[in-house]
């Protein structure tokens, strides 16, 4: 990948941040490598990426939606 081809917030320079979301994910943005627990990269189409954090999404370890479904609660 080149730097013309990275999405604009993934370019070098950007910093990047994580916000936990009320009741939802946890919300990744910038040049932020994500990997498995074997420490392989996970792919990655978007410069911002949300994270599940209530365990029940069917597409982790990304969010898609069911924390709402369960009546996840946190902070
Ligand atoms: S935080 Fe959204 S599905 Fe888990």
């Amino acid at each position: 990948m080149t730097a013309s081809d990275r999405p604009a917030d993934r370019r070098p320079g950007r910093t990047p941040s994580i916000v936990a979301c009320p009741d939802g994910p946890i919300l990744v943005r910038g040049d932020v490598t994500i990997t498995d627990d074997t420490g392989q990269p996970i792919p990655r189409r978007r410069s911002t990426v949300a994270l599940c954090r209530c365990g029940a999404s069917a597409i982790k370890p990304y969010c898609d939606g069911t924390h709402k479904a369960i009546g996840f609660t946190a902070p």
